[in-house]
């Protein structure tokens, strides 16, 4: 089965879908076979930073049953033969508020896509939709720039996912109705005494759950005067959600970024000596140290 990455932000603009292809590039680059998925239901746009400006087939004719399977939607690249990409869709209001059985026919199918890697590229923000794709992957990773908004945003973000996280393994285990994993919650405490209450064993499951969220921090637009303070961050994650924080890269501001967006082409192709493209490489080599080993071949 594939190894899936999911990679999301909680403000928009940040660099996500930048950061996806050239990642996945990357990847098919060194040999693996690397589906990039956009999930962006609200503004689909990876297939396009890839040059490929209308895709015969979007996740539209997945939703609609105009194809059955996922994996039949990925369509190869001329970009890299080892890439293939499953272009987002254009329906944002249809999808947007999909229902519960079309979001987990679309997370089920997922399991079947051929690939070492996908890539999934998700939409900003905190909907539901967006923090169960979020974490239908085997690693997190979550993109900020150095902006306090995009790091406020960004905290938020993995606050709320870990309390989706921990609801749904209550759900799962049928211990908790599902009514309960739709309400908002303000803080993982409320969640903890929640579970608590539902299941004797629920708040140290709970804990434990807490703690094996691992998010992975990319920042993306570095500038020698902006930096985040990582270490703040990691601070109040370990205190008020109980997960750590670890940190991938850091992507400098660079035009060669902006110029390979307008030339439809991932920066490590357009403009490989730049310092973008360079910090890139540095992020694919070590997220490939990361990935568990590809299943063995039937012989
Ligand atoms: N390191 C960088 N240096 C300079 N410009 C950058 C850099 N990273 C991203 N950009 C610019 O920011 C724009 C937005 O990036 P991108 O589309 O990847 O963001 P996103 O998080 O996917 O946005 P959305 O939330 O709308 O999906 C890019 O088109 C590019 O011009
Ligand atoms: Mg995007």
């Amino acid at each position: 089965m594939a190894c899936v990455i999911s990679v999301a932000s909680g403000k928009g603009g940040v660099g996500k879908s930048v950061v996806s292809v050239n990642l996945a590039l990357v990847l098919a680059r060194k040999g693996k076979q690397v589906v990039l998925a956009d999930l962006d239901v609200g503004g689909a746009d990876a297939h396009v930073l890839v040059g490929l400006l209308n895709p015969p087939f979007t996740l539209t004719d997945f939703l609609n049953h105009r194809i059955e399977h996922l994996d039949d939607l990925a369509q190869r690249l001329s970009l890299h033969p080892n890439l293939r990409i499953i272009p987002g869709t254009g329906d944002t209001l249809a999808t947007a508020n999909m229902a519960y059985s079309r979001k987990m026919r679309l997370i089920r199918d997922f399991q079947d896509i051929r690939a070492d890697v996908i890539i999934v590229d998700i939409g900003a923000g905190t909907g539901y939709l967006a923090l169960d794709f979020f974490l239908m992957a085997d690693h997190y990773l979550a993109v900020a720039t150095p902006d306090p908004t995009s790091v406020l945003d960004l905290y938020r973000f993995i606050k709320l996912a870990a309390i989706r996280r921990v609801l749904s393994m209550f759900v799962m285990r049928d211990v908790m109705p599902e009514r309960f994993t739709n309400r908002d919650y303000s803080s993982v405490e409320e969640v903890l005494e929640l579970v608590g209450k539902t299941d004797e064993s629920g708040r140290a499951s709970a804990e434990n759950t807490l703690r094996a969220f691992q998010p992975t921090l990319i920042l993306n637009r570095v500038t020698g005067r902006a930096r985040v303070n990582v270490l703040q961050l990691r601070k109040l994650l370990k205190e008020y959600v109980g997960g750590d924080l670890t940190l991938l890269g850091e992507i400098p501001e660079d035009p060669a970024m902006e110029q390979a967006v307008r030339a439809y082409v991932p920066v490590v192709q357009y403009a490989p000596s730049s310092p973008a493209a360079a910090a890139l490489e540095r992020m694919g080599e070590t997220l490939l140290q990361l990935l568990k080993p590809p299943p063995t071949q039937a012989a």
